[in-house]
């Protein structure tokens, strides 16, 4: 039987890069996936990727900044699946980069309110719908960046440490009720944010991947393997932890 049949799952941001990856290898294990998406094509696009290879996977637009919508697309998943088993909650963005002294409010709402309050909400949404089901297993998007700091993205970094706290405390809040509930914790891995990232900070792909130990960025498929595994049975001793998949970075 297949790791994930039968499991209904919600990925956010999975229009693109990590998010699409993981939506598309939880749904070929058999999972049913909701995915959520500030924009509409980009969802539609990674739906009917998954369709095409026989899948089952619903989009519904949602901007994980508003309760409303973040609890409207977990309803979606009880409602047309019949339950909730997990979720993915990847929904992200970087700010500009530079120092710390340079960023303005704007910058801070953003930043801190797509990584930090839209993990809150969606976890807050979440986790009523695991304990009806008996259990389930949460796994949020950090990033290296919510380990050790990242010059130029001082608000990305706390938001990213940020997600990482509210993790490892809603997973021992829940850990007894069947709900495991861990992080992952990226290094650099080629999608449109890392190209922003690379094209802010003057950087060539080369010159970022020798950052890393392995000598290389890393791809979105190796960051949905971690997702996957964690999300899955064989991962059930795994709780409150912030898991690096990384190229060896925050080990330097
Ligand atoms: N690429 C990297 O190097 C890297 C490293 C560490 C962590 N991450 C994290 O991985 C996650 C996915 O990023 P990615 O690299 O795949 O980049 P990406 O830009 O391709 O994906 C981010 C996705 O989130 C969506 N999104 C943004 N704001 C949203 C909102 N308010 N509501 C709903 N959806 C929203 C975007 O539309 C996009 O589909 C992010 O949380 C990011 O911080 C990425």
């Amino acid at each position: 039987m297949a790791r994930f049949e039968n499991r209904v799952f919600v990925v956010t941001g999975g229009g693109t890069g990590i998010g699409r990856a993981t939506a598309i290898q939880l749904a070929v294990e058999g999972a049913r996936v909701v995915i959520g998406n500030r924009n509409a094509e980009l969802g539609g696009d990674t739906v009917a990727e998954i369709e095409r290879g026989g899948g089952i996977a619903l989009f519904q637009r949602t901007d994980v900044t508003d309760d409303a919508q973040v609890r409207a697309l977990v309803d979606l998943a009880v409602e047309r699946f019949g339950g909730l088993d997990g979720a993915f909650n990847n929904a992200g963005v970087e700010g500009p980069m530079g120092p710390l002294h340079t960023m303005d409010d704007a910058t801070y709402d953003r930043v801190l309110d797509t990584n930090l309050r839209g993990t809150f909400f969606s976890m807050r949404a979440q986790i009523p719908r695991l304990l009806e089901r008996g259990g389930g297993a949460i796994v949020n998007n950090s990033s290296v960046a919510g380990l050790v700091g990242f010059g130029g993205q001082a608000l990305y970094a706390a938001a990213k440490h940020a997600v990482n706290g509210l993790t490892r405390t809603a997973a021992v809040e829940v850990a007894a009720q069947g709900v495991r509930i861990n992080s992952v914790c990226p290094g650099a891995v080629r999608t449109e944010m890392f190209e922003r990232f690379r094209s802010g900070g003057g950087l060539s792909e080369e010159e970022l991947g020798a950052l890393h130990p392995i000598g290389r960025i890393g791809r979105s498929e190796e960051i949905a393997a971690l997702v996957c595994w964690l999300l899955s049975d064989e991962a059930s001793f795994v709780v409150g932890q912030a898991l690096a998949a990384d190229g060896g970075l925050s080990s330097v």
